[in-house]
Formats: C-alpha cells, sequence, structure tokens
C-alpha cells in the first residue's frame, strides 16, 4: 500500500503524512528533507544552488545530515527549492524515493510530486493544500513555539512573502511541478486545526481503501 501526501509548503502535510504512516504501521519519508539536504549540501561545498551542475555534485550529501535540525529551518527550504527546480537532482533523488515507495509493507512519502511521479501508481493520494496566510501563520508559529529556526526570529509578513515565492517556484518549475494528481483528493485545511484536519484526511483515505 503507498499513500502519497503532496502539497504546497507549510500545508500540514508532514504532520498528516507521520500519523497516517504510524495510524498504517507503516515508514514514512519526507521527501522535502532530501532536496533540503542537498541544497544545505551545495552551501557547505561553497557551491550555487541555481547551478545545476553545483547541485548534483551536492546529491552526494551523507546520511548523517538528514538528521541534522539545520534542515528545518527557513533556509534550508529556501535552498531546497532552488535546487529542486534542476531536472538532474530529481533524477538522482528518484530512485532512493521510489526504492523508499515499493518497499513491501507499504509506505507514506510526502511531498510535491509523489502522486505524480514518484508513485503514480499509489493506492490512495492526497494533495494536502490551506491558504497562504493560514500556512505562513503556521509556520510562524511552529517556529516561534519550538525555536527551530537557527535564524534570528522572522516577521511573519516575511514568512508570508516567503510562502508565496516558494509556491511560485514550486508551481511553475517545467520539471515535476507542484500540482494534484488527476486522481488525487484535494483537502484544503485552511479552516481546520490539525486534529479536525487529520480526522477528516484519516477518513477519506479509509473510504478510498474501502476499510470504513
Ligand atoms: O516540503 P518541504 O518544504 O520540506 O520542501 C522543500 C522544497 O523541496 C520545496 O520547496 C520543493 C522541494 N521538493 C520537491 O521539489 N519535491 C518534493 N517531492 C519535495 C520537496
Amino acid at each position: 500500500m503507498i499513500i502519497a501526501v503532496d502539497g504546497p509548503t507549510a500545508s500540514g502535510k508532514g504532520t498528516i503524512a507521520k500519523r497516517l504512516a504510524a495510524h498504517f504501521g507503516v515508514p514514512c519519508l519526507d521527501t522535502g528533507l532530501l532536496y533540503r539536504a542537498v541544497g544545505r549540501q551545495v552551501a557547505i561545498n561553497g557551491g550555487d544552488p541555481d547551478n545545476e551542475k553545483d547541485a548534483l555534485a551536492a546529491c552526494d550529501f551523507p546520511d548523517a545530515l538528514m538528521e541534522d535540525d539545520i534542515l528545518r529551518t527557513e533556509d534550508s527550504g529556501g535552498l531546497a527549492s532552488r535546487v529542486s527546480v534542476h531536472p538532474a537532482v530529481r533524477e538522482a533523488l528518484f530512485k532512493r524515493q521510489r526504492a523508499f515507495a515499493e518497499q513491501p509493507g507499504g509506505a507514506v512519502l510526502d511531498g510535491r510530486d509523489i502522486g505524480t511521479v514518484i508513485a503514480p501508481d499509489a493506492d490512495v493520494k492526497l494533495f494536502i493544500t490551506a491558504s497562504v496566510q493560514s500556512r505562513a501563520r503556521r509556520r510562524w508559529l511552529e517556529m516561534v513555539d519550538k525555536k527551530l529556526d537557527h535564524e534570528e526570529e522572522i516577521p511573519l509578513s516575511e514568512i508570508e512573502k516567503d510562502v508565496v515565492a516558494r509556491d511560485a517556484r514550486d508551481i511553475n518549475r517545467r520539471d515535476a511541478p507542484l500540482k494534484a494528481a488527476s486522481d488525487a483528493m484535494v483537502i484544503d485545511t485552511t479552516s481546520f486545526d490539525r486534529e479536525q484536519a487529520f480526522e477528516l484526511v484519516l477518513e477519506a483515505v479509509q473510504e478510498a481503501l474501502g476499510k470504513t
């Protein structure tokens, strides 16, 4: 069983994917972390994230980088978004994601192109979205609450601008742009809290799997 969870930045798809994986007892892969690791490795190498060769060279990042909290910063998210436009980077990361999706017990993967490119054969495809304002606010609250960011506190208006820029880059890139698969269930969580959003999603997934 493969469950694909796609959606824009800060839509809550990561939390939903982890909870679905726990519910069904299968592993979960946050594919955004792979792109974040590549983006961070480009910076470590002193390369340019907009240069395809530099970005491809960074796909060789050490596994330990995936555990580094620095990947959760806004800065790493921005770098990830920039390296993710390069077809060579997407191709280099494809095998790893596909192997994860194909493991015998099933898997949940969250990202931008899981339902369209990585696992078009997924049993359930979700596209989780929410308004720009609510996504920016959630991201800001998360940063303030958990002090996840290694940077200075960033004003909400800056986060909102960043969300808009990230959406534009993710939606407009030529290769595997962010979009809902034609057979995905689109779920807008703008007016729901985390718990309500998860309940809604779980119900939809169970129905799709015929397990209600
Ligand atoms: O989900 P996230 O914010 O961690 O993702 C960071 C960036 O990585 C995002 O702006 C685009 C890129 N990404 C992608 O292109 N494809 C994926 N499957 C996951 C992330």
